[in-house]
């Protein structure tokens, strides 16, 4: 069916403009953007969406998700991650290979891309292993990843220790057009460590992991692209020391990009307070100044995406004593209304907001989508930024809960979703 969206607000982050338009939408793409009342559709030939006070956007693009197929499908499935992924806006998940076994061969990818086409609701990109069972040893093989659909590589969940293995992964990625999505972490550091190494930690007793773990790798990182000539990405940044270094690494013209996670910017190491394990995370939560610099990255464009590093647990490794909890909280659901906040508070404009969940890690993945103009792939969300409401357990779809912003007001929330044409997320109330 075709579909008729009036009276919405067009967001578009490649040309950063925002304008009331009417978007139609036919055989799976953007036939029209025109202004309101221009379009004279016949009626019953549409499905007619009243889109006023509301926004339209592309659909979000998740750089980094946990999707936890094969091996962990009591804490997420491919296809309850793709339901939480378009229930939060998101119409493409880009899937970290920290599964078991982990994506490091071509069977892995092709029965990921298999799980998504049965659960066929929100594209799927795996992210492939850089090393063979994310040991840090043996590189695998790009090429037949690639062949088999992987879009980029990343031992997400661990870093790469050995310098000379990142290297060759960096030449080698490269060499394929794939994206290198580093997990930067000096481990001699981080290991045994809970949460972030300071002032809180200090108070409430739990072992701490210092901002120089993070700020090690990254430096390491944009070394070795210096020194190969190579692009690399930097995940989940959380550091102000990282921003810095991620700065000037671009001032010098390196091929350096970076995202970070909304609890990077939304909360910092005083949620642990409470001891509660939903804000024990990896980067850890850091302090109000990590926070500030973090936003001011954004702002900048030192950090090119805002990604949720979606990391679903069970209760079972969450409801534990906090040293003993796994690390990683859900994020699909909480991404939009946490960024929208940004713009709330003018650390971003509403398109330049956009822009950092789609466009960019769209360009970065090298992967279609994060536009929206006439012709593109109909991939888009309808979002009601004035929405304000308390997140629900009940209204999760993730198949893990484990968020801190339950029971949190929140405001700004998805509404409407719609990939490849079809309307695949409707909100009921
Ligand atoms: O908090 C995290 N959770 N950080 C990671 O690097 C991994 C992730 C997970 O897989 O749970
Ligand atoms: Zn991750």
């Amino acid at each position: 069916m075709k579909i008729w969206i009036k009276s919405g607000t067009v967001v578009d982050p490649v040309k950063g403009t925002s304008k009331k338009s009417d978007v139609i939408i036919e055989r799976g793409k953007v036939a029209e953007i025109l202004p309101p009342g221009v379009f004279k559709g016949e009626r019953g030939k549409f499905r007619e969406i009243d889109a006023s006070g509301k926004l339209i956007v592309p659909g979000l693009v998740d750089m980094h998700t946990h999707l936890r197929e094969p091996g962990y499908e009591y804490k997420e499935t491919v296809a309850t991650g793709g339901m939480a992924g378009v229930a939060g806006g998101f119409t493409a998940l880009a899937c970290m290979p920290n599964t078991m076994p982990p994506n490091d061969c071509r069977s892995v990818t092709e029965f990921i891309l298999e799980q998504a086409k049965r659960a066929d609701r929100c594209r799927i990109y795996p992210v492939a292993a850089i090393t063979v069972g994310q040991k840090g040893e043996r590189l695998t093989e790009f090429g037949d990843l690639k062949e088999a659909g992987a879009v980029a590589l990343s031992d997400d969940g661990w870093p790469v220790t050995s310098s000379e293995l990142m290297r060759r992964a960096l030449e080698y990625a490269h060499y394929h057009g794939m994206a290198i999505i580093s997990h930067s972490e000096d481990r001699s550091l981080s290991e045994g460590g809970a949460m972030h190494e300071g002032s809180v930690s200090t108070r409430i007793g739990l072992p701490g992991i210092p901002a120089a773990s993070e700020e090690i790798m990254v430096y390491r990182d944009i070394c070795l692209a210096r020194l190969t000539g190579c692009p690399v990405h930097i995940a989940h940044v959380s550091t102000a020391g990282s921003v810095e270094l991620i700065r000037r690494a671009k001032e010098e013209g390196l091929s350096v990009t970076a995202e970070t996670a909304p609890h990077y910017f939304s909360m910092d190491h005083r949620a642990v307070v409470g001891y509660d394990t939903r804000t024990k995370v990896n980067p850890p939560l850091r302090t109000p100044e990590d926070v500030e610099a973090i936003k001011a990255g954004l702002a900048e464009g030192v950090i090119d995406a805002i990604a949720t590093d979606h990391a679903p647990h069970s209760s079972l490794e969450k409801d534990l004593e906090f040293e003993r909890a796994a690390f990683g909280m859900i994020g699909l659901e909480t991404a939009l209304p946490l960024t929208l906040e940004l713009v709330r508070g003018k650390t971003l404009s509403l398109p330049d907001a956009i822009k950092k969940l789609t466009w960019n890690p769209a360009s970065i993945l090298g992967v279609p989508g994060g536009s929206l103009t006439i012709g593109s792939v109909a991939d888009l969300a309808i979002i009601d930024p004035e929405c304000e409401y308390v997140l629900r357990e009940e209204d999760i779809q993730s198949k893990s809960k484990n968020s801190p912003f339950i029971g949190k007001a929140l405001k700004g929330r998805n509404d409407l979703t719609i990939v490849g044409g079809r309307i695949v997320w409707e909100r009921k109330t």
